[in-house]
């Protein structure tokens, strides 16, 4: 088993439009990045995640790329990029960029060129149009809804029309099509050769499909027992040849370049995306999904264990990123809750406990952080942020909310801009207000309010990655509890040096084993570990 860098790295997600905004236009930018580098320094993260930051009119956030091989205008140039990247290299940070291949926007050249082109062109075959049904090709080739609800397809005028999985600005491609395969191993090696380390590989399951006529309903694709990999849309064997070539691409430089799959599949698939000749790692969003619960958490790593194993790759361990109601908030919600009505109530049915929130989030963190496998950590998740749950209505940006015509509240609320400082129009995010409203509590949680704060969650996670990087070991990890009379409420597991990370999920305190501390998410007193809490030890001579 290799030591290459990413299998234990600590990854830190930016959301490029709401981390710093430079040049005082309201949006993130890369000049943003690269002058808050000294912040990913003092956190000390092995990695920087770059969500997309190519030109894009913001359909979805920029997951709608309009070119895959430039930087959007309104977060830069290719130079600034080349700054920001040298900057992060400079204070030993990696950089992994996310590559968006089974969908462009609509504004791509080529989906303009297949517009223009007309039914039945070579310029069609790059992306999925098929002939509408009705007489006249008034009705869609099916009746699939998207992932963002709504329908799949979208007419152009001519009786053809387009597939898109996610929003209609989202047109699906072609991955049968040799000249789509071709692009995007270019695009691996332009930024390859630019210098990143990594790709972070958006929706990797979905590029293949099986398109043959006749399309079956939505009901049947739901309801079909199909052979695994034989899914019409969704995870199919074929992908792991389009995967090998981009491995070949990825090998080809030294040091090979890492990827990571955005792949939710049943735990029996994961390897087709994580073995050393495919993608080589993929993210594990088994414990972001899970209850605050001792035996769920067990569960979820003893398997992990067994499947790293098995397949020569590393787990990634991530409790919060931009698509998902940020963890504290979601700790301090009973369970059970209905997420997407509570969003609806604007965070207010019911009401969650921020302070049992971030206990609790603190102690994930932690427990996270002494996990073998990479740890992937969300921009704001080190300040505490909560999710900003009462977005105005005129300021929802996510196209979840338009398509589910003002129902779902969506993504919002996770990427609101960071506080950087406890004053100014957007909190030190930049010189004027930021593209999304930030609540005035933003202040109290400013990365200059808790810099200099001991006890801040932003010192935690600074000295709890430090710690990590002082004990980490070879992958390796042993559960040591017992499943008696503490196994429900206590998580504890150790390194081969000993390294110990005990987590009590219960609200009582517990004894705490003979050792000495190393750090602790909340206070640790009289040998006793309280609730909600995890505490690391070492041998106390070590
Ligand atoms: C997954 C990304 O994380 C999400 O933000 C995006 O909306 C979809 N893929 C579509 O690209
Ligand atoms: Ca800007």
């Amino acid at each position: 088993m290799s030591d290459s860098w990413w299998r234990q790295a600590v990854v830190y997600q930016i959301y490029p439009r709401s981390f710093a905004d430079a040049n005082g236009d309201g949006i993130g930018d890369l000049r943003g990045i690269t002058s808050r580098v000294e912040h990913l320094r003092d956190l000390g993260v092995d990695a920087v995640w770059l969500s997309p930051f190519y030109p894009s009119a913001l359909a979805d956030g920029g997951y709608d790329v309009d070119d895959y091989r430039d930087v959007d205008p309104k977060l830069g140039t290719l130079a600034d990029f080349d700054e920001m990247q040298a900057a992060l290299h400079a204070a030993g940070i990696k950089l992994i960029v996310d590559i968006v291949p089974n969908h462009s926007s609509n504004r791509h050249e080529w989906f303009r060129a297949a517009l223009a082109a007309g039914p039945g062109s070579p310029e069609r075959e790059r992306y999925v149009f098929r002939r509408g049904g009705g007489p006249n090709g008034e009705e869609p080739p099916s009746d699939w809804v998207g992932y963002f609800g709504g329908p799949t397809w979208e007419p152009v005028g001519d009786g053809d029309w387009y597939l898109h999985l996610f929003a209609p600005e989202q047109p699906d491609f072609n991955w049968a099509n040799d000249e789509v395969r071709a692009d995007f191993l270019r695009t691996l090696r332009f930024w390859s050769d630019r210098g990143v380390d990594g790709f972070r590989v958006d929706v990797a399951t979905a590029l293949v499909k099986d398109m043959s006529l006749p399309l079956p309903t939505q009901a049947e694709l739901d309801a079909e027992d199909v052979v695994p990999g034989t899914h019409r849309l969704h995870d199919r064997d074929e992908l792991s040849e389009v995967y090998a070539e981009w491995r070949a691409v990825f090998d080809s430089y030294d040091p090979p370049r890492m990827a990571v799959a955005e792949a939710w599949v049943p735990a029996d698939r994961i390897k087709r995306y994580t073995s050393p000749d495919s993608l080589g790692q993929a993210f594990n969003f088994d414990l972001l999904q899970a209850q605050w619960d001792a035996a769920a958490f067990r569960a979820i790593i003893e398997e992990h264990r067994r499947l790293d194993l098995a397949s020569g790759s590393s787990s990634t361990w991530v409790l919060s990123n931009h698509d998902v109601i940020r963890h504290r908030s979601r700790y301090g919600l009973p369970p059970g809750t209905d997420e997407t009505a509570w969003l609806r109530s604007g965070g207010q049915d019911p009401a969650p406990d921020l302070e049992r929130g971030l206990r609790r989030a603190r102690a994930a963190t932690l427990l996270l952080l002494a996990l073998p496998g990479s740890t992937y950590l969300y921009q704001g998740e080190e300040l505490g942020l909560p999710e900003v749950a009462d977005i105005p209505v005129g300021a929802r940006q996510d196209p979840v909310w338009a398509i589910s015509g003002g129902d779902v509240k969506g993504r919002d609320g996770c990427r609101v801009p960071l506080p950087w400082e406890a004053t100014g129009p957007s909190f030190g995010f930049g010189a004027g207000p930021a593209h999304l409203p930030q609540p005035g509590w933003f202040a109290g949680l400013a990365v200059a309010t808790q810099s200099d704060d001991e006890e801040s969650t932003l010192s935690f996670y600074r000295e709890a990655i430090r710690a990590r990087r002082r004990l980490q070991t070879a992958e390796s990890v042993e559960i040591t509890d017992s499943a008696g009379d503490d196994g429900d409420t206590v998580l504890q597991f150790a390194r081969p040096n000993g390294w110990t990370s005990i987590t009590n999920f219960g609200t009582e305190a517990v004894e705490l084993p003979a050792g000495r501390v190393v750090i602790s998410s909340g206070p640790v007193e009289d040998g006793k570990l309280p609730g909600e809490t995890t505490v690391w030890l070492v041998a106390a001579e070590g």
